[in-house]
């Protein structure tokens, strides 16, 4: 059959069976499991890492803020989405996280798309940690620069890519607590290399911000990075703040070039204004009640060191995220099933989620979970692992 021959319409997406029936044979087949609004099951799966997106302030500011301000932004930030609210959200996320400005996407994926591209380009080299999130691959992918993905929280592998690069500039791409096992990356290491060699230095806090450091202002913060000139910070407003949405921090300088050239910013329908209330208010919530976090990282500790304690194979965790190996993707997806049987809900994550290829449960902490959530979880864990996946 050559290139430009007819197909009968109803066979131009055969290949899609095809390609269901391989992921099928591999243990990789998805499926949506619709929630409903309430439901008795323990959620270890979710990234609500303080327990606030049903809290009734952050709700309730969503609530209010859609009958004020519409349901929808109504454009994009340059035309018509942008609100007091957004502008207010920008103020208040960079002054908690000690930056000089801020600005909001509608989501992190787009955050991270929009930073990444906007801030490399032809005439850059990016260096990437080889396990950071899709968002800042797909933005590695569109950049056009020379792109080296490198060993795993690997300080020497940047400073070799570095020092070997073949374009004048140089964006260096982390997240600071990893969103499969929950370890840390070495961003002291890393700020220190980028300097020694002109290279600026892009952080997804994703994980860490509302987790980490003083009152949850995050890794960035933390490692008194988040006012530096040539430090960019990407967040997610939808986890530890239980809202929806993305943002950048950083630079005054660097604000102002993704407002004219991210173009996941500029022609993308702004976030709406529930979202950006339900945002501001969890950060006040966030100020008024800084010893949150901790109870979430105690949590995932505790989550650990008892699965490990059971004999399975945890990650002990930086933040409020662990992770538990499974034997294979199928077992993988078949132990996340009668977790949830018995009540607890846990993420499944398979390739391509997982960068090494180990298929894994992933468990996420929570600041409101009890001590009895915990021990239930961690019976129900053990009691139903498969062959194999204890050490
Ligand atoms: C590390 C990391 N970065 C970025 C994102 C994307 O954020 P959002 O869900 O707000 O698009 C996620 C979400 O899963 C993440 O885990």
């Amino acid at each position: 059959m050559t290139a430009s021959s007819s197909l009968p319409p109803e066979t131009v997406f055969d290949w899609l069976d095809t390609e269901a029936a391989k992921r099928a044979e591999a243990g990789l087949t998805r499926r949506l499991r619709p929630r409903p609004a309430q439901q008795d099951e323990l959620d270890l799966a979710g990234n609500d890492y303080l327990g606030l997106a049903r809290d009734k302030r952050v709700a309730g500011a969503a609530a209010a803020a859609a009958l004020r301000w519409g349901a929808g932004s109504t454009g994009s930030r340059l035309v018509t989405g942008s609100t007091e609210l957004h502008a207010e959200l920008e103020h208040e996320l960079a002054r908690f996280c000690g930056a000089q400005a801020a600005l909001v996407f509608s989501s992190g994926f787009a955050a991270n798309l929009g930073a990444v591209t906007a801030l490399s380009g032809a005439e850059s080299a990016i260096v990437s940690d080889k396990y950071v999130h899709a968002s800042l691959i797909e933005g590695c992918r569109l950049s056009r620069a020379d792109v080296a993905a490198v060993a795993h929280a690997t300080p020497d592998a940047v400073r070799h890519a570095l020092s070997t690069r073949r374009k004048p500039r140089a964006l260096v791409v982390t997240e600071s607590v990893f969103s499969v096992d929950g370890d840390l990356a070495p961003i002291e290491e890393l700020a220190g290399i980028c300097r020694e060699h002109g290279a600026a230095l892009l952080i997804d806090d994703a994980h860490g911000f509302g987790v980490l450091g003083e009152g949850g202002r995050g890794a960035v913060h933390t490692a008194g990075l988040s006012a530096a000139p040539d430090v960019v910070t990407t967040l997610t407003l939808s986890k530890a703040l239980g809202a929806q949405g993305g943002a950048v921090v950083g630079p005054r300088r660097v604000i102002r070039h993704l407002v004219e050239t991210a173009r996941s910013f500029i022609f993308d329908t702004a976030l709406a204004p529930a979202s950006a209330a339900a945002a501001l208010t969890a950060l006040s919530v966030l100020k008024s009640e800084p010893g949150l976090p901790e109870k979430a990282t105690n949590h995932a500790v505790d989550l650990s060191m008892q699965l490990k304690a059971a004999g399975l194979h945890t990650t002990l965790p930086e933040a409020a995220v662990t992770s538990v190996r499974a034997p294979s993707p199928e077992a993988a997806v078949s132990w996340a099933e009668a977790c949830a049987e018995h009540g607890i809900r846990v993420a499944c994550f398979r390739p391509p989620s997982v960068p090494d290829g180990v298929s894994r449960l992933r468990l996420t902490a929570r600041a409101d979970l009890t001590e009895s959530d915990v021990e239930r979880a961690v019976k129900v864990i053990a009691e139903t692992a498969p062959p194999g996946a204890t050490a």
